[in-house]
């Protein structure tokens, strides 16, 4: 909710980092342009917006994306308890509340978090813009339990250089550094090894690539299946210089 420049903004803005995961939005509660002007019944419109989406996708739902106070919106406050509600309406799907501080946040609105006004702790936070003092800088920042990942999982996928194909007729190239190119030939077979222990079979094609194809029968299910594995198989590899 709110202006995310990334989902909801112009054109100039979405491009090069389209396509996104499905986003649904939902009205900002605008109180001064709300045709009653009753925050209650303003904030209550948004929230059954979001309940309807919730409902929707039963229960399907990662997170809501919140601005505390919308800022290319137009520097809209919402209702008092608007947060707290939207707040309850994610413990009750089990969906992650996020804000975007991107504007809001680093003590602009006298606290350091924009959020923190209506009393309420989120689970994921964005920030940039102040942050950096000038510099492009942004900051992921969320509650420990959800930044569980395993040491080094970020270079373990260091070593896909390029993914390329067309329609099922896919390959995945594997490098020592992406910097390097030099092929991991190596690395190849033991994620072959790997995902096929695990039940994908896999083939490699030239000396340091994955082909990725599969019959034109797959379902979406045996796909999402076989991506996983192949994902945990990436995982696994540690590169050898
Ligand atoms: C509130 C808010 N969120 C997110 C963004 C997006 O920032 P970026 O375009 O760097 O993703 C902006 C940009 O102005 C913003 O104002």
């Amino acid at each position: 909710m709110g202006s995310l420049s990334m989902t909801d903004s112009n054109p100039v803005a979405r491009k090069r980092f389209e396509p996104f995961l499905p986003v649904e939005h939902a009205p900002y509660p605008y109180v001064y342009r709300f045709k009653n002007e009753d925050e209650s019944e303003c904030s209550n419109n948004s929230l059954n917006a979001v309940g309807k989406i919730f409902k929707k996708h039963r229960g399907d739902v990662a997170s809501v994306f919140f601005e505390p106070i919308s800022g290319e919106g137009g520097y809209i406050v919402p209702p008092k308890n608007f947060a707290r509600g939207l707040k309850q309406l994610c413990a009750e799907y089990g969906a992650l509340f996020c804000v975007d501080e991107v504007q809001s946040g680093c003590f602009r609105t006298g606290k350091f978090l924009a959020v923190s006004n209506f009393g309420v702790v989120p689970d994921i936070v964005c920030m940039s813009k102040a942050i950096g003092g000038g510099v492009p800088l942004g900051a992921t920042i969320a509650r420990n339990d959800l930044m569980d990942w395993e040491r080094g999982v970020h270079e373990e996928f260091e070593i896909i250089g390029d993914v390329r194909g067309l329609g099922l007729m896919i390959g995945v190239e594997l490098v020592k550094t992406k910097k390097s190119k030099k092929p991991a030939i190596k690395e190849l077979e033991r994620v072959l090894s790997s995902a096929g222990d695990n039940g994908l079979l896999l083939l490699h094609a030239g000396k340091n690539v994955i082909r990725v194809c599969p019959p034109l029968i797959l379902s979406k299910e045996q796909a999402l299946e076989g991506l996983e594995i192949l994902r945990d198989s990436l995982k696994k590899v540690r590169v050898k210089e």
